[in-house]
């Protein structure tokens, strides 16, 4: 439950650029993103030859911009959807219509059922989510769970952006695995890449990206439940920051 409501979503007012999201470009840096671009690639191109209908589950981070301008300019046969929670930072809302004029594209989005969440407002209030483990839990069910379920319904394959290094909850992700509760193969391509690499490819390839990123937001999720984070904090610290490390994840990405 959260007490402090002056820690809810705090937005970071440091002018200040976040080195973050701007990493020295050397030498060094840009040949091992070229490699791993090399490997992503040969890894996207095989999968799509093996499996049909393969879906990219797009949340416009970081990760997922890197992956999102891989696949549109190769042209990969991969379908791009994002689901809105009806909760996206405006941030977010900005870059989807960025992403759909920077690329030429029409964007693919699933929103939640709306009888399940005027119910869920009626009973339990707006920002219930705050109350307890498990009403906010409840909320990620409706607002992206039940929508992924149907974003993934008649796929062969999904893909993922995250990243080994973003979790103790992600410390050994597999690159390629079998989602149990979803039944489908399940993709992380960027499992063995860093956030420095992440951006070069962003600076590199002059990839769009999220605002928030400046403001000491590397993960962003929904507004009232993402706020920035302190250097040296964990790159999740700041996603549902009242609960703990070891079990915060939203329900997307549970083993069965
Ligand atoms: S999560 O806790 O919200 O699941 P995170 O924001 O770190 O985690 O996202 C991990 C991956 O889940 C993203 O790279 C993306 O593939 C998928 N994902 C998360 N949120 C969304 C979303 N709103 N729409 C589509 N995919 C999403
Ligand atoms: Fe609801 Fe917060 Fe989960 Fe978004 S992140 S679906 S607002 S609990």
């Amino acid at each position: 439950m959260v007490n402090d409501v002056s820690m809810l979503n705090t937005s970071s007012t440091n002018p200040t650029a976040n080195p973050a999201i701007t990493p020295e470009l050397t030498e060094a840096l840009a040949a091992s993103v070229r490699s791993k671009i090399s490997q992503l690639l040969t890894l996207l191109k095989n999968a799509v030859s093996e499996l049909p209908s393969i879906t990219f589950a797009n949340s416009f981070g970081a990760e997922d911009m890197l992956l999102t301008d891989l696949i549109l300019k190769n042209q990969l046969p991969i379908e791009i959807f994002s689901l809105d929670t009806g909760r996206l930072p405006s941030e977010t809302y900005d870059l989807m219509a960025l992403v759909e004029q920077h690329y030429s594209t029409k964007l693919k989005v699933y929103f939640p059922k709306n009888e399940t969440v005027e119910q869920y407002v009626q009973n339990h209030g707006i920002n219930a989510f705050y109350a307890s483990i498990d009403l906010r839990k409840s909320c990620c069910y409706m607002r992206k769970v039940e929508p992924l379920q149907r974003a993934l319904t008649g796929k062969t394959a999904w893909i993922t952006g995250m990243r080994a290094a973003q979790a103790t909850t992600r410390a050994s992700l597999p690159v390629r695995e079998f989602d149990q509760a979803n039944q489908l193969e399940k993709f992380n391509p960027l499992s063995d890449w860093t956030e420095q690499e992440v951006w070069a490819y962003i600076r590199m390839h002059e990839v769009p990206y999220n605002k928030l990123h400046e403001q000491f937001y590397p993960s962003i999720g929904c507004a009232p439940c993402t706020r920035a984070i302190a250097m040296g904090e964990d790159v999740r610290a700041g996603r549902w920051w009242w609960e703990d490390p070891l079990n915060k994840e939203c329900g997307l990405h549970v083993k069965n």
